[in-house]
């Protein structure tokens, strides 16, 4: 995009990627940042046709498009932004949403190196490698009249530090998007480029179905303070303040969306 262009006021919209925005926590996302003005590009691994009616359903509260792709891939990552780009010439916030939990929960002593594998390249390997692209091109890009550059914020887990003995590959990969969102807080300060985690607590979406029953006897005895399921747009409200662009002096901060959860109790 030439710069007179990028400067015209028809230009002055905002884009939004966000992995794994059309199920769940990513699908609040969406439609949140839909209703906050911004265009939304979704990656996600479903074909599209499969989802026609939920983006046409989207598309009445603003732009939205979809690249169907693996985030574990490199051509897929790259695929993403260049079609973004190719539609919208621009980016302005990016959102490490998506990830997925072991098919199986088994003991660190039964860990599959392939497991490890698999979880380690969805939930931090592709994050990392997407937010490197995002960040290369948006520092290509000019700070915008607000003072910023865009936002980004990664979606971890209270897994990042709480053990789960029966899932030591989730927790790593968590612990590591944590770390993630510290190291790019620090390199990024200097380019109008804040950077959040939002880390959750057990917020009732697909990923959570098969151990519902196990979740609701805990939340019933009390594990967390707000004795209630999160529910995705818990999250999806988190996200909206922090792309609001009204939090950037909290550059690196995290958001705990747990219903208390991390407060220690005795
Ligand atoms: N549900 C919870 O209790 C909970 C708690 C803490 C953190 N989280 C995290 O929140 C995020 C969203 O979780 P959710 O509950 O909405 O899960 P979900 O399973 O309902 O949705 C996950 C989304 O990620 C996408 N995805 C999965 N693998 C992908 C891949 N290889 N490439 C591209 N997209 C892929 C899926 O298509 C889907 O849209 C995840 O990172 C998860 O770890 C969830």
């Amino acid at each position: 995009m030439n710069e007179s262009k990028e400067n015209t006021a028809e230009s002055l919209f905002k884009v939004a990627l966000v992995s794994g925005g059309a199920r769940g926590i990513g699908l609040a996302i969406t439609r949140r940042l839909l209703q906050d003005g911004f265009r939304v590009a979704i990656l996600g691994t479903r074909p599209p046709e499969q989802l026609s009616p939920l983006l046409q359903s989207l598309a009445t509260s603003g732009p939205v498009r979809y690249t169907q792709g693996n985030l574990a891939d490199h051509g897929d990552r790259q695929r993403f932004v260049a079609e973004t780009m190719a539609d919208w010439g621009r980016v302005d916030c990016l959102v490490n949403n998506a990830g997925v939990a072991p098919l199986q929960r088994a003991d660190f002593l039964e860990m599959s190196e392939e497991s490890y594998d698999r979880v380690m390249a969805i939930n931090l390997k592709g994050p990392v490698f997407l937010t490197q692209l995002f960040t290369d091109q948006l520092l290509r890009q000019a700070i915008r009249p607000d003072g910023l550059r865009g936002t980004i914020v990664n979606i971890s887990s209270i897994s990042a530090d709480t053990v789960s003995t029966n899932r030591t590959e989730y927790c790593l990969s968590k612990a590591g998007l944590s770390m993630l969102t510290q190291v790019l807080a620090a390199r990024l300060a200097d380019e109008g480029v804040p950077v959040y985690e939002v880390r959750p607590g057990v917020i009732q979406t697909d990923m959570t179905a098969l151990v519902q029953e196990r979740y609701e006897k805990l939340i019933a005895e009390g594990l967390f303070p707000i004795r209630r399921w999160g529910q995705p747009e818990d999250v999806a409200n988190a996200v909206g303040l922090l792309v609001s662009g009204q939090l950037t002096y909290a550059t690196g901060e995290c958001l705990h969306i747990d219903g208390g959860f991390h407060i220690r109790r005795l």
